[in-house]
């Protein structure tokens, strides 16, 4: 494996998230602020060739998987052209992306066709007055209606992301579960994080092993199920359901010892940890001309940065970081 992608800790990132976009056709509470976040110039965001080059690069060296993240990435008018053009590059097993499933119904051929392999959808409510409040626009059944057509299409695991807000959605932990009984689904419950413009606050947060407890009241027999080392999500599953239900405990119970991930946002800032606040222009380096080889030891600066572990909740919830829309969690339209 390439020494330019492991860090000081051994630490080998195969796995590259790309932001496509900074737009999003929702506003969900969570991820930023009512009004919108400011907008980098168009002219200042990777282009179609960027992407694909990085890409290239990084599939050189041994990524074998690449998500494609936003903002909302079926917004992006080249998103198509762009995963046909990851499709080509030898050694990238997986391309996978997380969308907020508002644009699937109308996309999934597309995206099939171009050879994308994996969808994570995020689906925070499944009553739509409430799923509208949260995303702060209409589209609940879109959503579904993209989830739906997903698991039909043979995508497997869709996974559904979930952020846990007490107060807010925190009721509907046993209706998600329920939703794994007859549906192949990983339903991934988040423990809600703190970005810049989405007023967070600790009591807001509802905790991995609060959400555990609560669910075993209901299914004491839930079962852990072994995942692959560097995943995000510590899995469960009723016995006899069909789908599996997750924990992204990001707040709780870090998982940066495992961390397999770099991250691209889409004005081109390599981005070694989604709670560290340094960043590198790659743009700025293509740009100016900048070799393959100059690029990879650019890249391997920054990853020989990386730090063993993020700060702990409290301090990460009074660092100065963007917003989630403009690092590329999430996805959604403007
Ligand atoms: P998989 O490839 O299916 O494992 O996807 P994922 O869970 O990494 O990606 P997704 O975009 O679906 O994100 C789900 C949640 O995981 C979001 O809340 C992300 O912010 C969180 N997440 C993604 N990457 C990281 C990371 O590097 N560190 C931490 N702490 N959380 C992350
Ligand atoms: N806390 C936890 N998860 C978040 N996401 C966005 N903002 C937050 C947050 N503040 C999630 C979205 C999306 C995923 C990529 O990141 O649910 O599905
Ligand atoms: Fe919601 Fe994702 Fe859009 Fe943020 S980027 S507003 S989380 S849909």
């Amino acid at each position: 494996f390439s020494a330019f992608l492991t860090d000081t800790f051994g630490r080998r990132h195969n796995y590259l998230r790309i932001s496509l976009t900074e737009k999003c056709n929702f506003r969900c509470q969570y991820c930023m602020p009512e009004e919108g976040v400011k907008l980098t110039p168009r002219s200042q965001l990777l282009s179609t060739e960027e992407v694909l080059t990085l890409a290239r690069l990084f599939v050189q060296e041994g990524v074998d998987k690449i998500r494609l993240t936003g903002g909302e990435p079926l917004i992006r008018p080249d998103v198509l052209h762009i995963i046909a053009g990851m499709r080509k590059l030898e050694g990238l097993k997986t391309i996978a992306m997380t969308t907020n499933g508002m644009n699937l119904p109308r996309f999934l051929p597309g995206l099939q066709e171009a050879g994308l392999d994996l969808l994570n959808i995020s689906l925070d409510s499944l009553v739509p007055v409430k799923f509208e409040f949260i995303v702060r626009r209409k589209g609940f059944h879109k959503v579904m209606e993209g989830i739906n057509k997903a698991i039909e299409m043979g995508y497997s695991p869709v996974k559904v992301n979930c952020v846990v807000m007490r107060g807010l959605n925190e009721d509907e932990l046993l209706d998600f579960v329920a939703l794994t009984e007859k549906k192949p689904l990983e339903v991934r419950f988040i423990e809600y994080m703190p970005f810049d413009g989405n007023r967070w606050n600790f009591k807001k947060m509802v905790s991995y092993q609060e959400m555990l407890d609560h669910i075993k009241q209901e299914w004491p027999n839930l079962e852990r199920v072994a995942g692959a080392e560097a995943d995000t999500a510590k899995i469960y599953k009723v016995p006899g359901f069909k789908g599996q239900v997750g924990f992204i405990t990001s707040m709780s119970e870090h998982f940066c010892g495992s961390c397999n991930r770099l991250r691209i946002t889409a004005d081109g800032n390599l981005k070694v940890c989604l709670f560290g606040n340094s960043e590198v222009s790659l743009r700025d380096s293509l740009r100016s001309g900048a070799t393959d080889e100059e690029l990879l030891q650019i890249i391997s600066a920054a990853v020989g940065r990386k730090k063993k572990q993020h700060a702990g909740m409290f301090s990460i919830s009074q660092m100065k970081n963007r917003p989630m829309i403009l690092i590329g969690g999430l996805p959604r339209v403007l």
